[in-house]
């Protein structure tokens, strides 16, 4: 379906006719890879804006999209015809070489002043070279593969003709039934704001004149992770400590970083709705954080702020613009209004101009006044794209994301000469393994499971496969997913049949592998679940290949945590691979037996039932903590479950075994100019070489306001040859002991503080220390 609306769309652009006009073409002074003159730039562009009328720079404002993956009920329309007028300032959705110089050749040669156009799209975890889809990226904890993959992703999509991507995705979420938590980097505002720094410096490397270089986009600012009842585009509303302390740091770590645009969100953020908040979009992102990007809205975000109940289209159009949302995406609600409400006092020029301004200044800084076809070059496509470097290394990143979970009797590694019953509705899938928003990605070159432990294992291994369940079997639910390209494929038979048959290739095998989880389409947009158990009929699959006595081994897939509390009893071994893109089949292969030893930690809790939810680590201890007696009443927890998540963050085994020596602090008191050293001694004593991530978490005692029982405040990925002894080093100065007290001062406050090291956020080792006043 894609690869015919992208060819369609290349030859009606090849069709129209590119007339010449007259206009001379004014370029900057500026040469491909020398960092940008700020004063030259502010010229150029002031220069620029003199010559401009108001329709042109209300024609910069206005982003449409062309191509495929439409994300909402609206499509522009007349494209060419708006491009040709001056009526278009950014193109997303169309990308290759070729089509996008079309598009820029109607910008350069029928408008007036030949001013560019931006190409965005949504690369959000490799661009044709697929990743791990986000959440899984982020339980890596590995800063440089982070980098990398938005690097190589850079370099694909810079070299398919685009120059502006809508990522980072970081909104903190502790919420699973919201699809979109497959999109960020879960839960924890200290990993989050990382990995967005690190995304950042991938995309955009530290010039992005360059032709290898995009412009990266945060988003969704802010706060779109915590719709209520996690049911997206859902109502926010939170407290403004909550909010400082746990969920903006990644939005600023972006933009501290120098990410060159920003995305507003679909939802309020406390009864205005974050793309006519003038708070959010002026106050805190530009006079606050510094901000000189500018911002897109989401999609047609602007026309919906009519039902979100702000005004007429004329109306929220005036408030969007003022409260500071740059660039109108899809919706022309500037396009059709905002000359109007110029001419009626209700916006000023300035106002436009202001924000065209911003809009130009993105052009400039990408060298695009220099040459706007500078991300056109069809070669550099096909050297660049997917080329064998870029396979292997989405193969060990994909592998870094893994997470075991449970491994008993030694169920894992496989040996490569057993007989396995491959089963599962994923095991043979291709579609899947790309996940969500795998934006230019062929899922047709991925590899599935059944492939990778055949590349892996070689010819000694024996396979049989049965599939033993579908993915779903709500119709419902596989008409909804297939409307929005889910391309399941269901077999007819009956449950009944299906099992039976897994059941005897089980029978007939040394170890049950079964590759079960969710289609991708059930996480991502607009994709939240009530339920988030294995979906349809795979758990009775389990159960009934749990009564064969073989050994089983859950190969799992999912764009959220699940709710496993049976699957984590009774499987032996439980692998956690989210969707882990192109080669995912070889990265789960090479983890099953052995040949990588797995090393991802969760980036989120798992809760062991849905009721638990929001459930994460860095909670309140609450007036009535509950300390686990079974007849404590008065205290804060259930009657049915215990407080305990089924896996909490931070967690993941591995086949070898790290023991942590008891902690050291340098000393036991600092000032709030000294620096503390916590050391630790971490030792591999089991049989493989392995890594580990240390982790380090902060606890403050006593505080003007209520803290967390921890936070995650430094981890450090180490490599640990079997046998070895390594010794980490965390400091700690008064920086990381602050917070925002109620007046949204960021301050630490002296006192005692506590410190746990450990592999994850349970089980952890405690000192305390205390902070001195001066
Ligand atoms: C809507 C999504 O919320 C956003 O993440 C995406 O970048 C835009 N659509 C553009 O596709």
């Amino acid at each position: 379906m894609k690869q015919i609306i992208r060819t369609a769309l290349i030859i009606s652009i090849g069709l129209m006719g590119t007339q010449c006009s007259t206009a001379q073409q004014t370029k900057p002074a500026q040469t491909q890879g020398t960092a940008v003159n700020e004063q030259q730039m502010k010229q150029f562009v002031d220069d620029l804006l003199s010559k401009m009328t108001l329709e042109e720079k209300i024609g910069q404002l206005n982003l449409v999209a062309v191509g495929f993956d439409v994300t909402g009920p609206v499509v522009s329309e007349n494209v060419d015809e708006n491009i040709r007028n001056g009526n278009v300032g950014g193109v997303f959705n169309t990308f290759t070489p070729v089509a996008a110089r079309k598009l820029q050749e109607l910008a350069i040669n029928n408008t007036r002043l030949k001013i560019p156009l931006l190409f965005g799209y949504d690369v959000i975890h490799g661009h044709r070279t697929i990743f791990p889809m986000p959440l899984g990226l982020a339980a890596s904890w590995d800063m440089e593969a982070v980098e990398r993959s938005a690097r190589i992703a850079a370099d694909e999509a810079s070299a398919d003709g685009l120059n502006w991507v809508f990522s980072p995705m970081v909104d903190i979420s502790r919420d699973p039934r919201w699809g979109r938590i497959a999109e960020g980097a879960g839960e924890d505002p200290y990993l989050g704001s990382k990995i967005a720094a690190a995304m950042v410096r991938g995309y955009q490397g530290n010039d992005l004149t360059k032709n290898n270089t995009v412009m990266a986009t945060v988003k969704h600012f802010a706060l779109y992770g915590a719709p209520e009842a996690g049911r997206d585009y859902h109502t926010v509303d939170m407290s403004m400590n909550r909010m400082f302390n746990e969920y903006l740091a990644p939005y600023k770590a972006a933009i501290d970083a120098g990410a060159g645009s920003v995305m507003t969100a679909f939802n309020e953020v406390n009864g205005v709705p974050a793309t006519a908040n003038r708070w959010l979009l002026t106050e805190l992102l530009r006079d606050q954080w510094g901000f000189d990007g500018f911002v897109v809205t989401d999609y047609t975000a602007i026309n919906e702020l009519v039902p979100h109940g702000l005004g007429t289209e004329a109306e929220v159009g005036a408030l969007a613009l003022k409260a500071g949302a740059d660039m109108d995406m899809v919706g022309e609600v500037y396009l059709k209004n905002v000359a109007q409400l110029v001419r009626e006092g209700k916006l000023t020029e300035e106002d436009v101009t202001k924000s065209a301004r911003r809009i130009l200044e993105a052009k400039y800084k990408l060298g695009l006044f220099q040459d706007p076809y500078r991300y056109t070059d069809e070669a550099r496509a096909k050297a660049t794209i997917m080329k064998p470097e870029y396979i292997t290394a989405a193969r060990e990143i994909a592998r870094e994301s893994m997470v075991l979970l449970k491994n008993e009797n030694n169920a894992l590694p496989l040996n490569k000469t057993a007989s396995i019953a491959l089963v599962g509705p994923l095991a043979r899938n291709q579609r899947d393994m790309i996940g969500n928003w795998s934006g230019a990605g062929d899922w047709k070159q991925a590899v599935s499971v059944e492939q990778g432990i055949r590349n892996v294992a070689g010819s000694g291994v024996k396979i049989n496969y049965a599939k033993g369940a579908n993915i779903a079997d709500d119709p419902q639910m596989i008409q909804r997913l297939n409307a929005h390209g889910g391309e399941l494929e269901i077999d007819t038979r009956s449950s009944e049949e299906m099992i039976a048959e897994a059941v005897k290739v089980a029978q007939a095998s040394d170890v049950v592998v079964a590759v079960v989880g969710e289609s991708q389409g059930m996480s991502g947009e607009a994709a939240s679940r009530a339920d988030i158990s294995l979906p349809g009929r795979q758990q009775e699959l389990l159960r009934a290949l749990k009564a064969t006595g073989k050994p089983l081994v859950l190969v799992l897939m999912n764009g959220r945590p699940l709710a496993l509390q049976w699957e984590a009893e009774n499987a032996d071994a439980i692998l956690e691979t989210w969707f882990a893109g192109t080669q995912a089949g070889n990265a789960i292969a090479d983890v099953l037996f052995g040949d990588y030893n797995p090393s991802g930690k969760l980036p989120v809790t798992f809760p062991q039932v849905v009721g638990q939810v929001p459930i994460y680590y860095a909670q309140k201890n609450t007036g009535r903590p509950y300390g686990g007696e079974m007849l404590d009443k008065y205290k804060s927890r259930y009657m049915d479950v215990s407080n305990e998540p089924l896996y909490p963050f931070g967690y993941g085994l591995s086949y070898t075994t790290f023991n942590y020596a008891a902690p050291q602090l340098s000393q036991t008191s600092i000032t709030p100019q000294q620096e503390l050293e916590v050391r630790v001694d971490v030792t591999n004593t089991g049989q493989r070489d392995g890594e580990e991530v240390v982790q380090l978490y902060i606890q403050d005692l006593v505080g003007s306001i209520t803290r967390p029982v921890r936070e995650l405040k430094g981890f450090q990925k180490i490599a640990l040859k079997k046998g070895e002894t390594k010794t980490v080093t965390f400091r700690i100065t008064a920086d990381d002991l602050k917070f925002y007290n109620n007046d949204l001062e960021y301050v630490y406050e002296p006192g005692e503080f506590k410190v746990y090291v450990g592999p994850n956020s349970r089980d952890v080792q405690e000192l305390t220390f205390t902070l001195s006043g001066q």
